[in-house]
């Protein structure tokens, strides 16, 4: 099939609701893709920073095949031991106590938003203006861009949202004392330690250090949505390593799962549901969870968290030495640009794949790119 059939294809079946690159995918190896029409591209997006082991990476391929021999589903009536063991290796990996899966990282965040209110009885949530935390009708409520929750506002679940700006403790600080005198019913913040849909935000040093002693001062939880910083992707296991701080929740997916379809919420000592409160058909399946097993492992013993602190500094110093307006951490970085969309399109006529947010440009490669992609990345832009 062409390129124009496909587009056909899409404009008469499918929900109109993506503005997608002109590209189509067949196959990808490694850092690698393929078009229908036999064109290479570099990733550099990585499924939007999820494909942290590149495609058709063997830890996943085989671990797909065995467990699917084994067992793919059998719902959460029954005890499943890849559910078991990856819920152990998360809670090792982050010092977090419990873990509840998830599909994807919005249902991580309505997991997080049940279990802030259900632990501390309150209904109201502080999120950030730029942050983007889901789309489902309660982490809707928290995601900022209007374009994404203007038309659904009059059914949001939460409606007990307040905004604030990123990077900003006094505005915190205000929000806090005005509900102190409006019957102190904040439940918990939630924010992204680097705002990533908003084009690589990344706040002060003392940011997430002061958010977590003025949640703690005030009693109120702080839910961490690393949905997208974790798991390497910005030098560190989780970003909030960064600043030597750890939230109540944290919220997770993208990278969790190389591709596969997972996401979690994880829980400090002290925070649980009650049985019957949560749960899901497919969450936690056996397959899911080797899969995201394997990937964890992978990275581990790859040192692709190293290798993403070390390609990510010199992508950066590289795009800065060139003169670009340019930030990043690891390998979530972001380039301003006049205008991100032609960038994008500039770079897909080179055989380079990468997203934008309005004018930035963001590279969020798959974590085992090496120094010669680097270079071929940097030769193109
Ligand atoms: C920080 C953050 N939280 C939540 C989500 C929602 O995740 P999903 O698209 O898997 O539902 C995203 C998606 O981009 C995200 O970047």
């Amino acid at each position: 099939m062409n390129f124009p059939e496909i587009k056909n294809l899409e404009e008469r079946y499918y929900a109109n609701v993506f503005g997608r690159l002109p590209v189509a995918v067949t196959h990808g190896k490694g850092i690698y893709l393929w078009d229908v029409s036999g064109k290479k591209y570099l990733d550099c997006f990585a499924g939007i920073a999820v494909s942290s082991l590149g495609h058709a990476h063997p830890a996943i391929v085989k671990t797909i095949a065995a467990q699917a021999k084994e067992l793919i589903h059998v719902s959460n009536w029954l005890y499943t031991i890849p559910q078991l063991e990856l819920a152990k290796l998360l809670c090792k990996i982050s010092g977090m106590n419990k873990a509840f899966f998830t599909n994807d990282g919005t249902e991580a965040v309505e997991c997080a938003l049940k279990l802030a209110h259900r632990m501390t009885g309150k209904t109201k949530f502080i999120s950030t203006r730029g942050a983007f935390h889901g789309r489902t009708l309660g982490s809707l409520g928290l995601t900022h861009s209007e374009k994404c929750r203007k038309p659904f506002e009059k059914i949001l679940k939460y409606k007990n949202i307040v905004f604030i700006d990123y990077n900003d403790c006094d505005a915190l600080r205000n929000a806090i004392k005005d509900d102190k005198k409006n019957n102190n019913k904040i439940a918990a913040v939630i924010l992204e330690p680097i705002q990533g849909e908003a084009g690589v935000v990344i706040p002060g040093e003392n940011y997430l250090p002061e958010v977590r002693e003025i949640t703690k001062e005030n009693d109120i939880l702080l839910i961490a949505d690393e949905v997208q910083t974790g798991f390497g992707r910005t030098g560190k296991m989780f970003a909030y390593e960064h600043r030597g701080v750890k939230p109540d929740i944290l919220c997770l997916a993208k990278g969790i799962g190389g591709g596969f379809p997972i996401g979690a919420c994880l829980f400090r000592e002290g925070l649980d549901f009650e049985k019957g409160e949560h749960g899901g058909t497919f969450i936690g399946s056996p397959l899911a969870c080797a899969v995201s097993k394997a990937v964890i492992e992978t990275i581990i013993k790859d040192k692709l968290i190293v290798n993403s602190e070390k390609q990510g500094r010199y992508l950066l110093e590289n795009l800065l030495d060139a003169g670009f307006d340019a930030r990043g951490k690891g390998l979530m970085i972001g380039i301003n640009t006049n205008d991100g969309k032609k960038k994008v399109m500039e770079l897909i006529e080179k055989g380079i794949l990468t997203i934008h947010s309005e004018n930035t440009v963001r590279i969020i490669p798959p974590l085992i790119i090496e120094k010669q992609h680097c270079d071929e990345f940097l030769g193109k832009i």
